[in-house]
């Protein structure tokens, strides 16, 4: 590799573009300098400038496998929890388990999304912006998995301003905010949300939370990729990350591929469950 280094903030408006983007090939594309990575289309790419630290590093090896057109559609999820495996309190509290490094990412995760997904109790508990406001970047598309209608539309993420919200449904729309998930089975499953998503045009969907929400995407085998960012905290009691049914043997857990990132004073947990390119 030759050139000058890639810095944070060029690596960083690079990843925005890719995952707006479905050319395979070298970005960004009208650089007088030449390109600083190529895109392949077997989901892999040729870095052509080095990174300036080992920071830009891992952005680029965390975030590529998220924005590679090759690799879209993709649906990524993220945990933000202590080292005993808490979201948040037992009365729901949350703010703020990670550092700024993991809120950094968080809203990364948000930035290069096309919509992001919680569920009726985060909507409900946290009053959610779920905008970007880190980090650069436009906000997502904002969808509130809510099947029974109980969060309240005064919830500031029906705010309409700051970018497109709607309410996923089981029955009828009420509303014109409301989107109805049509369903193969009498109960809404995270496959139905996928194809719902999918059927209007998304192609990154970010499951935010919380941890029902996650188990859920999780044990249907609904994720590529799942984030847990682990702050190091224990909150001893409280609303649990990830809940799976009960299994009795080992040879029933997870154990997905995982690449460990530092996030400051937090750690992040890159599980990758979608097989890798041939
Ligand atoms: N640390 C973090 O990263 C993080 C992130 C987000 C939230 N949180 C915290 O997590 C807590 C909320 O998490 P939670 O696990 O209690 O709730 P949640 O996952 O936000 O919401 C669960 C509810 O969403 C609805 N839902 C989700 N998936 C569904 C599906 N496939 N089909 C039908 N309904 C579905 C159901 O609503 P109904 O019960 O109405 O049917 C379900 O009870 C809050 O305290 C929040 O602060 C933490």
């Amino acid at each position: 590799m030759a050139g000058r280094p890639l810095h944070a903030t060029e690596a960083w408006h690079l990843i925005r573009q890719l995952a707006r983007s479905d050319m395979i090939g070298p970005y960004p594309a009208d650089s007088p300098d030449g390109a600083a990575l190529t895109l392949l289309g077997d989901g892999s790419w040729h870095l052509h400038r080095d990174p300036a630290d080992a920071v830009v590093a891992d952005l680029l090896a965390c975030f590529l496998p998220l924005c590679h057109p090759a690799l879209a559609p993709l649906v990524y999820a993220q945990v933000g929890q202590s080292l005993d495996g808490r979201i948040a309190t037992v009365t729901g509290a949350s703010h703020y388990i990670n550092g700024c490094d993991g809120l950094d990412h968080l809203h990364r995760l948000r930035a290069i999304a096309d919509v992001v997904v919680v569920g009726a109790g985060t909507a409900d508990s946290d009053n959610p912006q779920l905008t970007v406001r880190r980090v650069d970047g436009d906000n997502p598309d904002r969808a509130i998995i809510d099947p029974r209608r109980r969060v309240s539309p005064d919830q500031v993420v029906f705010d309409q301003s700051a970018a497109p919200t709607f309410r996923l449904v089981h029955d009828a729309p009420c509303r014109a905010d409301e989107i109805q998930v049509t369903c193969e089975s009498a109960t809404v499953t995270p496959a139905d949300i996928i194809r719902c998503l999918q059927a209007r045009g998304y192609r990154r969907i970010f499951i935010e939370g919380g941890g029902q929400t996650v188990s859920r995407f999780l044990h249907a085998g609904c994720l590529d990729h799942l984030h847990l960012i682990v702050a190091p905290m224990i909150i001893g009691s409280g609303i649990p990350a990830l809940q799976l049914p009960e299994i009795d043997e080992l040879d029933g857990a997870l154990r997905p591929e995982t690449v460990p990132f530092r996030l400051g004073s937090d750690y992040l947990f890159d599980m990758r469950f979608r097989p890798p390119p041939a």
